[in-house]
């Protein structure tokens, strides 16, 4: 597609060429020495085609992206009874709030925000050890970008496992709860290890595809999820996937994405595309500051938004 070819590259050449980058994340020490100049795009479309631009095979710390996948698994495993756990609603708050939990007895408001994702993460463990957890994470992020080299940074993991004070907090509250069934220790220590994934911006456009394609991967036909199950991951990825900026990014955007703090963003044009963007730098929701124009300036040149 020589026009998609031409409008990613022109993208990342601006995007590497703008001063408002936003601000690194801190609160997880590892990923403040991220260098916020960095840019990279890929989308993948339906025929195999891969149009990339900047930095896109530079690893970098997926972190809350990583959470349509668990929430992917955890459908995957105990399928509707998952909502009796968590909630499907925008939360208009913070992804890591905590006053929300106390006023709805412990049920995170939706599997975005930390307390939902941490919800999730138990559900995947749930008879399983820790290790064999991850492992299964691990597996499904390699097998659906088709790349069995992606891997866990234990340095990025090990940082937020020293200062993820908040997200112990909502962990033991949610426990007292009984929203949680494993030891609050484990949970946290599988959830902090997914979110410590490093992949690259082809890498996770590649692993969204399914998502962008009825449930099933476009090349080998193989399905992952039914049709229903993607149409309703991508709605909750519309609805809740940037947290209290879900709605400008819907606005803006018109497309079904998941950011995470690392910078990264994977967004789903039904039918046509999945596409992962990363800059470093966020916004004040926590969400990558040009990522999201980026994404904004590729729906509207291709005329991508599901809005029309
Ligand atoms: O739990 C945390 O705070 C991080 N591991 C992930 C948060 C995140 O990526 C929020 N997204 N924008």
């Amino acid at each position: 597609m020589p026009d998609l070819d031409r409008v990613v590259r022109e993208i990342a050449e601006e995007m590497r060429a703008r001063a408002d980058r936003g601000d690194v994340a801190t609160y997880i020490p590892e990923l403040a020495r991220v260098d916020p100049g960095c840019f990279g795009i890929a989308v993948v479309g339906g025929d195999g085609e891969v149009a990339v631009g900047g930095d896109a095979d530079m690893p970098f710390s997926i972190q809350s992206v990583s959470k349509v996948f668990t929430l992917t698994l955890a459908l995957g495993k105990i399928g509707n009874l998952l909502w009796k756990r968590v909630g499907r609603e925008p939360s208009g708050s913070p992804f890591n709030s905590i006053v929300q939990l106390e006023n709805e007895h412990g049920i995170p408001r939706n599997p975005f925000i930390n307390a939902g994702a941490i919800a999730v993460t138990d559900v995947i463990l749930s008879g399983h050890q820790p290790r064999e957890a991850l492992g299964e994470i691990l597996r499904f992020m390699r097998f659906l970008s088709e790349d069995p080299s992606i891997s866990i940074d234990e340095v990025v993991a090990a940082s937020e496992q020293r200062t993820g004070f908040r997200n112990r907090a909502l962990a033991n509250y949610m426990k007292s709860f009984g929203v949680l069934e494993n030891p609050v220790d484990y949970t946290l220590g599988v959830y902090f290890h997914h979110c410590a994934i490093t992949m690259s911006c082809r890498q996770l456009a590649m692993a969204g595809r399914f998502l962008a394609h009825n449930g099933r991967n476009p090349s080998t036909g193989f399905s992952v999820v039914s049709p229903e199950r993607a149409r309703r991951i991508n709605a909750i990825m519309l609805t809740c996937g940037h947290y209290d900026g879900s709605g400008e990014f819907a606005y803006r955007v018109g497309l079904p994405g998941k950011s995470g703090v690392g910078g990264g963003i994977l967004a789903v044009a039904p039918g046509r595309a999945s596409i992962a963007v990363w800059s470093p730098g966020l916004d004040a929701s926590g969400n990558s500051h040009l990522g999201r124009i980026a994404l904004e300036e590729l729906t509207r040149r291709l005329g991508w938004s599901i809005f029309g």
